[in-house]
This record gives C-alpha cells, sequence and structure tokens, in this order.
C-alpha cells in the first residue's frame, strides 16, 4: 500500500522517534508498504517519520542511482544507532521526499559505523563510507528529527523560507502523494 508521505512543516519530522518493541510483527507489512511508496516516488531512501511513525526505522535501495558503489544497498534499519562518524567531510547535494523541490549541499563524514537489527531481527555492526554512509545518515537525521535543510547556511535558510512555507501548505509541484501540515487559506 502506498503511503501518504509527511511534508514539511509537520512535527512528526521534528521528533526523536522511538525504539520498536522488538519482534514486533507489524513492522513486516511497513516495511513493505515503505518501499512501495519509496518506489513510485522515486527515493533511495525512506524514514518511518516520513509517513507518520514515530518509530526508529529507515530503508534504503540506491539501485537507482547511476553509481557502482550503491547499486546492491538495499537495506532495512531497525533501532540503528550510529556508533561513530569518521574519515574526511565531504560535500554532496541532497534532496529529500519530505521537502520536494529543494536541494543543497551537506557536509557529512564519509565513514561510519552503525549497530542495528535487519528485518529478520539479527543484530548487525557494520562500516560503511561513501554514498551509503551518506543515505544512512540522511534517513538516521530522520529518526533523531533533523532535516537535510539544518545543515544549509542562515542566508539560505532565508531564501528558502517562502518555498518552505508553501511546501507545508501544499504549494508545491510533486508527482507523488503527500500529506500535508497546514492548511491552505
Ligand atoms: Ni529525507
Amino acid at each position: 500500500m502506498i503511503l501518504p508521505i509527511v511534508a514539511y512543516g509537520d512535527p512528526v519530522l521534528k521528533k526523536r522517534a522511538d525504539d520498536i518493541t522488538p519482534q514486533d510483527p507489524s513492522i513486516v507489512q511497513l516495511i513493505s508498504d515503505m518501499y512501495e511508496t519509496m518506489y513510485q516516488a522515486n527515493g533511495i531512501g525512506l524514514a518511518a517519520p516520513q509517513i507518520g511513525k514515530s518509530i526508529r526505522l529507515f530503508i534504503t535501495d540506491a539501485s537507482l542511482l547511476d553509481d557502482e558503489s550503491v547499486k546492491d544497498f538495499k537495506k532495512v534499519f531497525i533501532n540503528p544507532t550510529i556508533e561513530e562518524e569518521f574519515g574526511e567531510e565531504w560535500s554532496y547535494e541532497e534532496g529529500c521526499l519530505s521537502i520536494p523541490g529543494i536541494r543543497g549541499e551537506v557536509s557529512r563524514y564519509s565513514k561510519l559505523r552503525i549497530r542495528y537489527f535487519d528485518e529478520r531481527w539479527n543484530e548487525h555492526v557494520e562500516e560503511y563510507d561513501g554514498m551509503p554512509a551518506r543515505i544512512i545518515q540522511h534517513e538516521y537525521d530522520h529518526i533523531e528529527g533533523k532535516l537535510f535543510i539544518e545543515y544549509f547556511s542562515p542566508l539560505k535558510k532565508q531564501l528558502l523560507k517562502n518555498k518552505l512555507a508553501n511546501i507545508s501548505k501544499g504549494i508545491v509541484d510533486v508527482s507523488y502523494k503527500m500529506k500535508f501540515p497546514v492548511k491552505k487559506k
């Protein structure tokens, strides 16, 4: 089932999400719905708060990117903790399904170590670098209640103010189903 993607301005995107009870059977269907939702929106990552659930879960599938290093990067991360970020910082232009039409450079560490459970509740500790690490960092920020635009300079934020207000009201050109927090006047 395709779920509406929550737009910028919804408080669920600003909340630190809660851990999922181990073995919770309802997440099997949720994960399947999140993949369906992400694919129809041409996303490469989707976090549960973006479909209105404040729980610590995100999914990835970066096969859409024309990049050998991520073509097999299809993973489910449940109750993750980034234990360490390290390496060089590098900048890349990011976007977000909750903030359509806005893109911008974000500087992040190139490497990280993450502890998480997969969809069968097996625990993993893994290291990632480059694009997979970046996708994890962006999605992990979502479950910490942080959005990529918060990394922008104060000037860039100021310039985007009206555009962001319009996104919250649904005044935005978008091809997938969204849920907007502010009523159009
Ligand atoms: Ni995002």
